[in-house]
């Protein structure tokens, strides 16, 4: 068997949560390969609204297993924090829930850095979620962090100490108030908690269950434009989000990737700095804002609107070899009279791509858009794809020839029912 993937074409919340789970009851393992509590996973069903951080999306399907990848980074904290709400809706992940002892431990002193790190850069700040994930990759790729493997070590204390300490001297640098005690003691608390969990080689598990037939989606956090690699550098976060992050953040060989769904929304989003060339500052972008409620799932932040960026998809289709496209809250534009979709970016010297630019940030970049009549229908009761308004298939059916990658989900609301999925639309 080959592990399927599922991860986000844009700037992040695409709404793989609802999709994750969705598919997660046709699935024996969901894996999260990488980022951490950075993420804000929504999940919809029975009139209950849940998000999620650190615990991948499958955890509500009671015969799936859920993993926790040797690419993510763990904050025990949020860990805890999360297990806790779920056991309240009788989901007890104790049981199907398997994190690799290779994962990075999140200090609180990571978090601390990861705040005085922002607070240093100024107007120039990335809009950082603020929990460490930065700095805590960083001391990964520096081979200074610690696993949650070495949380059972007998010199543990000693590692955390030295770690802690190299921070400390840097926390010196910058003018910064904190509490460490009160975070240290909360952090010790958690990672007794998660001690408890199954701690095991992820990598074996994952590679047992395939050569056992079983069938495994991989989770992508964040989305594909803020690959450390292949996003709006250094506007990004610091892992690679796109499909190569599945073989390195769960130990699976490039032949074992099968399916892999890119799951776009119809229109754009970003929260946090950095570079969007077809967002839409004035009315409109208000507009999609409030009919998407588009509000960051981990910090609450207002998130940025604007089109759909046709030029950037195709780049994320290349980078991650997308097989089969999510095409999210289409209803969000059900009372549009016009939609745009931006084709080319026409750049500084009057010269037209639908290449991405070397350097996002720093070009001059004016989109180019084709205009769509709105179809002005309320999609979110329809659950038949051949139910869909003209005007929206016809739509649809652009965006497959652009993008030359079929659509086969097309999501009508954020309800795990409100979700069209065309069964014969695929090529495997
Ligand atoms: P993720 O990080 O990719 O999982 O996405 P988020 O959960 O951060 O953000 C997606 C938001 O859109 C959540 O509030 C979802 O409940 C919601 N959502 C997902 N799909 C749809 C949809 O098709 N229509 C609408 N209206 N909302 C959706
Ligand atoms: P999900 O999985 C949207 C953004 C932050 C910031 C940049 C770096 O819910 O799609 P970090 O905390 O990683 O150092 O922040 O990346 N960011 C996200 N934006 N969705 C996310 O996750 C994000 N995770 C990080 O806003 O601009
Ligand atoms: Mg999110």
């Amino acid at each position: 068997m080959k592990s399927d993937v599922i991860l986000g074409l844009q700037w992040g919340d695409e709404g793989k949560g609802k999709i994750v789970d969705y598919l997660a009851a046709k699935y024996d393992v969901v894996a999260r390969f990488q980022g951490g509590p950075n993420a804000g996973h929504t999940l919809e069903f029975d009139d209950i609204k849940h998000v999620l951080h650190q615990v991948p999306s499958g955890v509500f399907r009671k015969n799936t297993k859920n993993v926790i990848g040797n690419g993510v980074v763990l904050d025990p904290v949020i860990f805890k924090r999360e297990i806790e709400a779920l056991k309240k809706f009788n989901i007890e992940p104790f049981y199907n829930l398997f994190i690799s002892k290779r994962a990075q431990l999140i200090l609180p002193t990571h978090r601390l850095l990861d705040a005085a790190y922002e607070k240093s850069k100024g107007d120039e700040k990335i809009g950082s979620t603020l929990r460490g994930i930065g700095p805590t990759y960083q001391d990964k790729t520096a081979r200074i962090g610690l696993r949650v493997g070495d949380s059972i070590s007998p010199n543990f204390i000693e590692k955390y100490n030295k770690l802690k300490e190299k921070h400390l001297s840097i926390l010196k640098m910058h003018e910064f108030e904190y509490d460490l005690e009160t975070l240290e003691t909360e952090f010790f608390e958690a990672l007794e908690y998660l001690k408890k969990f199954k701690l095991v080689d992820t990598e074996v598990l994952i590679n047992q269950s395939l050569a056992a037939h079983e069938t495994v989606l991989a989770e992508g956090a964040q989305g594909s434009l803020l690959d450390i690699d292949f996003g709006s550098y250094p506007f990004v976060t610091s892992s690679n989000t796109t499909c190569a992050g599945v073989c390195t953040g769960l130990g699976l060989a490039p032949s074992k990737i099968g399916q892999v769904y890119g799951i776009f929304k119809a229109y754009c989003t970003r929260v946090g700095g950095g570079p969007f060339p077809t967002e839409l500052k004035e009315a409109v972008g208000e507009r999609i804002r409030t009919e998407g409620r588009e509000f960051g799932a981990t910090t609450g932040r207002p998130r940025r609107c604007g089109w759909i960026d046709l030029p950037a998809l195709k780049y994320a289709i290349m980078i991650n070899g997308v097989t089969q496209l999510s095409m999210m809250k289409v209803d969000v534009l059900d009372t549009f009279d016009e939609i745009n979709a931006c084709t080319h970016y026409k750049m500084k010297d009057g010269s037209l791509t639908d290449a991405m630019p070397f350097d996002l940030c720093n070009e001059d970049i004016t989109p180019v858009y084709k205009t769509f009549k709105g179809w002005k229908v309320d999609l979110t009761r329809l659950t038949d794809y051949k139910s869909l308004p003209k005007e929206l298939m016809e739509y649809i059916s652009f965006l497959e020839e652009e993008l030359k990658t079929p659509i086969s989900i097309v999501s009508v609301g954020p309800n795990r029912n409100q979700t069209i999925f065309r069964s014969n639309h695929f090529s495997q």
